[in-house]
């Protein structure tokens, strides 16, 4: 079977190759595991809840209807950091393809976390669907606003934790001449470094990057993923460094943060508005390429 479903999660299997495969918790419709041949693509926290108690600590965790804290819409502002899609249990809907395995997830006002709908009471509809070929791996959305009198505004973004060997050797590429907003210094600028490097905690919202630049990471000279982008012109680059790292319960082991980083595609740097009966619809494809330096 190259789709199991338990009472919490789903796994797909490539039918190709059974060490490929992909697994998914129902909860935040999380991808929490990505096995490429055996070998594992996303961190995860050894500390993750993976029980619903909280969002996961790696892997994919989807983050709608809002990015960060918003402190300017009167709805969005009143809802925890990264919204409520990762802390909402989603609806299974099922296989829609055998080859290469694809699976869809649902969440409405109706399924989410009620104690975080009555702070944000919109109608909308969200739509995932994650498809696992033999060497990528794909994940889209779709929100559609379901109302038939209130524009839906939002965020959205993939949080998504890439397993690399070591921080110090890693380079992030295709990010150069970006305008960026750094979290760390609170101020935006250009990016001007021919490559982003991780000496300390880095937190940066690049703006507006080209769909057609893919981001890769690089490992020593060598791309170990590359991410390509439909209708997410953000791109936040994380890591949590040490004091960061410390801070967070569900981070570990605590020098875990030299084995991940994160590259987060998103539509975050404005907020989304949809008119009644209106979707939209996004994507993040991660998969192996040739090292390819669009910009220097
Ligand atoms: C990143 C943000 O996307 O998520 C960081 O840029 C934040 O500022 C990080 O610390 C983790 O957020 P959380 O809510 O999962 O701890």
């Amino acid at each position: 079977m190259s789709v199991e479903e338990t009472a919490t999660e789903v796994t797909l299997t490539h039918p190709d190759n059974n060490k490929t495969f992909v697994k998914i918790l129902k909860y935040g419709a999380t991808v929490y595991s990505w096995s490429l041949e055996g070998q594992e693509q996303l961190w995860l926290s050894s500390a993750a809840k993976l029980d619903g108690s909280k969002p996961v600590r790696g892997g994919i965790p989807l983050v709608f209807p809002v990015f960060g804290k918003n402190e300017d819409d009167e709805f969005l502002s009143k809802l925890p950091q990264h919204g409520l899609a990762r802390n909402s249990t989603w609806e299974f809907l099922g296989q829609v393809s055998a080859n290469p395995p694809t699976v869809q997830f649902g969440l409405g006002p109706e399924l989410a976390n009620p104690e975080l709908t009555k702070l944000w009471p919109m109608d909308y509809s969200l739509i995932l669907t994650i498809e696992l070929g033999s060497e990528h791996l794909k994940t889209h959305i779709e929100v559609s606003n379901t109302s038939s009198s209130q524009p839906l505004k939002f965020n959205w973004l993939f949080h998504t934790y890439l397993k690399i060997a070591d921080i110090e050797d890693t380079l992030v590429s295709n990010l150069t001449g970006a305008k960026l907003y750094d979290q760390m210094l609170q101020e935006s600028y250009v990016d001007r470094q021919p490559v982003v490097s991780f000496h300390e905690e880095l937190d940066r919202i690049y703006q507006r990057v080209q769909e057609d630049r893919l981001i890769q990471v690089i490992d020593k000279g060598h791309p170990i993923h590359t991410v390509k982008r439909h209708n997410l012109p953000d791109v936040v680059a994380w890591n949590p460094w040490v004091e960061k790292s410390k801070g967070m319960a569900d981070f570990e082991p605590k020098n875990g943060f030299k084995e991940m980083v994160c590259v987060e595609p998103g539509h975050v740097h404005s907020l989304l508005e949809l008119q009644p009966g209106q979707s939209w619809t996004a994507y993040q494809l991660l998969y192996k390429d040739e090292l390819n330096y669009q910009v220097l």
